[in-house]
């Protein structure tokens, strides 16, 4: 971590003379920006107008950027977010990519499977989001950077495939290309890897099996108010663990999105050249959250779950508008989503496959009755609702690949359980610190087992590159704690071992 400044070098230092030996309680670090200036902007009288901030902060080699990006509607604000992320959507996809399917004449085959799958996707969108995209193609297009357009879209469909039996479909792809197609990019591409030994199954299996398609996000979620809390208000975070170190840190991105008059503004946690939001908070309140969590009922006819994590941004301002919306939109695939609402000062978890949503809210007796070969599973607590990477509802379990939790889903949820009972039986309220600590000991830091989550010693490994802690407010007055991955090989540390930097969200808001 050669490029650390002194502050957290000292701070480092600070944090090991008070907590004496290598198997200390787990502490998380907090640090604030230490200097927000304007990178780039967007003006386009009566259409729209954005600012990219660089949020530069210890702990990070590259800035967080905050794009803050105003418009008449979806189409104006995908057109300003063209012009300025083009260049580092393109280099993000190119890193991931290269990253996780070094191959080019594979990675030929995976974008053309990504380009037809994108057809369904983009056909289940409601019209504002395709209206969005289109802003996009248009945007990128003016600057003399089209290829922009087509990395955004892959990547939406890369976050977006509801898995399904992935070689079939390629080879399908494959098949239905070489015999129509002979003369295109993609057949010749497939012609150059049959010569090299790979038959048609081969291509299939080995996109079907890259890590681009195949890695588990793991990842985790909570929220925690009432009782738990300081003041009874609504704390919530959220993990992404998943393909670490692949270069996309280098372009980190919030938005923060003002969408014509009538809806909430919301900020969306990201990486450039990914429009969906990962995670997000609005200024009336709202966070959203994800987890995954396969089962065997998927479809893409319905709403891609990230974009719909930002259609739940945009209209809700409270938990019953929250779940209207839920009910009138549609799943896609196995997935824990979450929903915290500062209005209800509540934090709902839905386990969610095509056509099917099991609601949670605390202390629920579907959670505290999942007993499998006479072991129990669930440990809901009052107050207070959390998923890693399994499901408690009945209907939903029978759609699923395992009859039990996996060992690292189950560790991290008994760990969250543990350190809610933790702060109970020391009477600490849950504040800004322990909310933190709750997002921060469940990201992956290179194991599975319970310890590995309670250390940063070996944590280089660790898959953990989003991680935020939000406390929304109804007002717009909201804090967002957030980390991400930094560094490099064995100088890389998971954004649960970095800095969650404090955001203050209201002059990003504006209200
Ligand atoms: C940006 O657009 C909004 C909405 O149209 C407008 O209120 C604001 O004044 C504009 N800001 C700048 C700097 O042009
Ligand atoms: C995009 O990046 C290229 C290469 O670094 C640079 O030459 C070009 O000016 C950039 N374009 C924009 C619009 O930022
Ligand atoms: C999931 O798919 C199976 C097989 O098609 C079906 O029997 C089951 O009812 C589906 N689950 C739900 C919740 O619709
Ligand atoms: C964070 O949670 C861990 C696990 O429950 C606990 O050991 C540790 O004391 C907590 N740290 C803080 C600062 O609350
Ligand atoms: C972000 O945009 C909103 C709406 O245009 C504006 O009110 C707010 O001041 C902006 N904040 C920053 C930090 O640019």
């Amino acid at each position: 971590m050669m490029r650390l400044s002194g502050v957290v070098l000292l701070m480092a230092v600070v944090a090991c003379a008070c907590a004496s030996a290598l198997a200390s309680p787990f502490q998380p670090r907090i640090a604030d920006v230490k200097n927000l200036a304007v990178y780039s902007t967007w003006q386009r009288p009566g259409v729209g107008n954005a600012t990219l901030y660089a949020a530069h902060a210890p702990g990070y080699d590259e800035p967080i950027y905050v794009l803050n990006i105003t418009g008449v509607d979806h189409h104006a604000i995908g057109y300003g977010y063209g012009i300025l992320m083009a260049n580092q959507s393109i280099e993000n996809f190119e890193n991931l990519i290269n990253a996780l399917l070094p191959e080019k004449d594979l990675q030929l085959v995976l974008e053309a499977y990504c380009d037809w799958q994108y057809e369904y996707i983009i056909h289940n969108l409601p019209q504002d989001f395709q209206d969005e995209i289109k802003g996009i193609e248009e945007g990128t297009a003016d600057i003399g950077l089209p290829h922009a357009a087509k990395c955004i879209k892959r990547a939406l469909t890369i976050a977006s495939i509801a898995v399904g039996d992935l070689s079939r479909d390629i080879l399908y792809l494959l098949k239905n290309e070489l015999s129509r197609h002979p003369s295109s990019s993609l057949a010749a591409a497939a012609a150059r890897l049959q010569q090299r030994g790979l038959d048609i199954d081969a291509i299939a299996e080995a996109i079907a099996t890259s890590k681009v398609l195949s890695l588990g996000r793991t990842c985790s979620m909570f929220g925690a108010w009432g009782t738990r809390t300081e003041n009874g208000r609504l704390f919530s975070g959220r993990n992404l663990d998943w393909a670490a170190d692949t270069g996309i840190a280098k372009n980190k991105l919030v938005t923060v999105y003002h969408i014509g008059e009538n809806t909430v503004p919301y900020a969306s946690v990201s990486f450039s050249g990914v429009i969906g939001a990962i995670t997000g908070i609005s200024a009336a309140g709202i966070t959203v959250h994800e987890a995954g969590d396969d089962t065997r009922n998927v479809t893409l006819n319905g709403f891609a779950w990230s974009l719909r994590l930002r259609a739940l941004m945009e209209e809700a301002k409270n938990m019953d508008d929250a779940l209207s919306f839920w009910k009138r939109t549609r799943n896609t695939m196995g997935m824990n989503h979450g929903v915290g609402s500062a209005a209800d000062n509540k934090f709902l978890a839905m386990e969610t496959e095509e056509d099917y949503t099991a609601y949670f809210f605390d202390n629920d007796p579907r959670e505290a009755n999942f007993v499998v070969d006479g072991k129990h599973y669930g440990f809901p607590l009052k107050d207070a609702v959390w998923r890693t990477n399994h499901g408690y509802d009945p209907t939903f379990r029978a759609d699923g690949f395992s009859s039990h939790p996996g060992t690292d889903s189950f560790n991290r949820y008994l760990l969250l359980h543990d350190t809610f009972l933790g702060y109970e039986t020391a009477s600490v309220a849950i504040s800004d610190v322990q909310a933190v600590n709750l997002t921060a000991v469940v990201g992956d830091k290179g194991g599975s087992s319970r310890d590995s989550f309670l250390s940063c010693q070996n944590a280089a490994q660790g898959s953990n590159i989003i991680s935020a802690t939000f406390k929304p407010s109804t007002t717009g007055h909201a804090t967002m704690y957030l980390a991400f991955e930094n560094g490099h090989k064995d100088q890389h540390v998971p954004a649960c071992c970095n800095n969650y930097i404090k955001f203050d969200m209201n002059q990003f808001f504006g209200v």
